[in-house]
């Protein structure tokens, strides 16, 4: 069991500013209900629960900022309005991130099951020296290149592919230097280290940590939870 005081030092940027359009919920994907419990409020417990996380900077829509203060009381979070694309809102957290912390985690709202274990490697492998490190998956489908029309180009060797989760954990420097300027849109954080050619190392991820999508994945998170709640009465 770890210290309580152990998250001193990290900080998580939670970008949960997105519309969920695959989702088609109707409202921003982080604020639909997963089991009564909104994503968002799940994603920052989980991060909370690893006990190596001391604050959470959680980034929404610019007319939610209030609304999820309100689903987060008595826990070290802040709340900011996010950007047009994951990165403006990955940047708009990093700016109201604790200039002194020392290890930034990027953790995706839409990823409410994480389990703790897969934030505290990642924290682990930053503390032992890596400058970036992210949770990943072996690809298990084969995997084809198609052309414009959907014809097969080649088949993808497999074996040196990951499937690429969060939480993505930086040394907080390099995250803010990767961040600084007007970096193009990625669908990561790693993605913009990886442009300054600086190395990126892998933990293993989990099933758990998959991101909710669309409504098949939001089917599947319940189901799961449906599925654990049963076995803590047994
Ligand atoms: N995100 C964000 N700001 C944006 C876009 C996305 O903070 N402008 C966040 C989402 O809230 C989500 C994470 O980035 O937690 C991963 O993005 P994604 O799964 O694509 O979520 P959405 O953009 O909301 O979904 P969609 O692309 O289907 O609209
Ligand atoms: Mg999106």
């Amino acid at each position: 069991m770890r210290a309580p005081s152990s998250g001193a030092g990290v900080v998580a940027v939670l970008p949960a500013a997105g519309s969920g359009v695959r989702l088609g919920a109707g409202v921003p994907k982080a604020f639909v209900g997963l089991a009564g419990v909104p994503m968002l409020v799940r994603a920052v417990d989980g991060l909370l629960a690893s006990d190596v996380v001391g604050h959470v900077v959680v980034v929404v829509p610019a007319d939610q900022v209030a609304g999820a203060a309100a689903l987060l009381p008595a826990r070290p979070v802040t709340v900011v309005a996010g950007g047009a694309d994951r990165t403006a809102s990955v940047a708009a957290g990093l700016a109201a991130a604790d200039p002194d912390a020392e290890v930034v985690l990027v953790h995706d709202a839409a990823r409410p099951l994480t389990p703790a274990a897969v934030v505290r490697r990642v924290v682990d492998a930053v503390r032992a020296g890596a400058a970036a490190v992210i949770p990943v998956l072996p690809v298990t489908d084969t995997v084809k290149q198609v052309d414009a029309d959907g014809v097969v180009v080649s088949t993808v060797d497999r074996s040196a592919l990951r499937a690429v989760q969060t939480p993505q954990g930086f040394r907080a420097a390099d995250l803010r230097r990767a961040h600084a300027g007007t970096p193009d849109p990625r669908t990561d954080d790693a993605g913009l280290v990886e442009a300054l050619g600086d190395p990126v190392a892998t933990v293993a991820g989990d099933p758990l940590a998959f991101k909710v999508t669309t409504a098949w994945d939001l089917r599947i998170a319940e189901l799961l939870l449906a599925g654990a709640a049963r076995e803590e009465t047994v």
